[in-house]
């Protein structure tokens, strides 16, 4: 069961993630006021006394998640309506927010791609994008001032499953593999940035955010070279490397 220690940021969380939003939606209504007053979380019991969720008809009456009277009664409610994504700038400050996940993730994941890596060209081009990626966080800092929101992170799936595959192949993996597939990792998670930013910039300058545009842009361009700075040390060098002996005869 998902934790309601982080109050209405939860919330809001629960509600408008789109990857999990078919399973948010039965969540906020059916453990939001239980759970909660019996831990006696005073953010989550602030949260339940100014939302229509705890006046809830199907928990008064117990109808089971995903009926019509469910789904009725959730439509009915104000402060689910009010929070459900609907415009490009909501979609745009969600995105913002998951890359923001995203970037910091990273600066964690990063160093131990690094220290696994066996190619010294390939530790140097990751622990080069750890300094870069660092950076990029400060560039995002600038975007949310520039849109007058705070800075602020919102789990992202997508980063997560990356990682985890990256995880992976640290302990399944060794010699010329390990490094070929770890380059492999990297350019993916390259892709998804890649991806992201050229959304989110065409985002910001539809919304006429021009300042968002020029820094999304230029975290855009980084994320384009590194991607190539990989393909070139995979051709160039990890491809082409012979297994040691020792890990030849294993
Ligand atoms: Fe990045
Ligand atoms: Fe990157």
């Amino acid at each position: 069961m998902a934790s309601l220690q982080g109050g209405p940021t939860r919330l809001r969380t629960l509600i408008t993630s789109p990857s999990r939003i078919g399973r948010s939606r039965r969540q906020e209504l059916v453990f939001f006021p239980g759970p909660a007053r019996r831990n006696g979380q005073v953010a989550a019991r602030t949260l339940i006394s100014k939302c229509a969720i705890s006046r809830f008809p199907c928990r008064a009456q117990g109808t089971p998640d995903g009926s019509a009277r469910f789904s009725a009664a959730r439509a009915r409610c104000p402060q689910v309506t009010r929070l459900i994504m609907k415009t490009l700038n909501d979609a745009f400050e969600h995105t913002l927010q998951d890359i923001y996940y995203a970037e910091n993730a990273l600066t964690k994941a990063l160093p131990k791609m690094a220290k696994a890596a066996g190619s010294a060209h390939l530790q140097e081009a990751l622990k080069a994008h750890l300094t870069e990626t660092k950076e990029q966080i400060k560039l995002l800092d600038q975007v949310f001032k520039a849109i007058g929101k705070k800075a602020e992170g919102e789990k992202c799936d997508a980063i997560e499953g990356l990682i985890k595959e990256t995880d992976g192949i640290i302990e399944e993996a060794e010699g010329a593999a390990l490094d070929a597939m770890l380059i492999g990792a990297a350019q993916a998670v390259e892709h998804y940035e890649i991806a992201r930013y050229g959304t989110l910039r065409e985002w910001a300058r539809q919304l006429g955010e021009d300042e968002a545009h020029d820094l999304l842009t230029q975290i855009l361009d980084q994320e384009k070279a590194t991607n190539a700075k990989l393909t070139a040390l995979a051709v160039g060098e990890v491809n082409a490397a012979k297994p040691s002996k020792a890990t030849a005869k294993a």
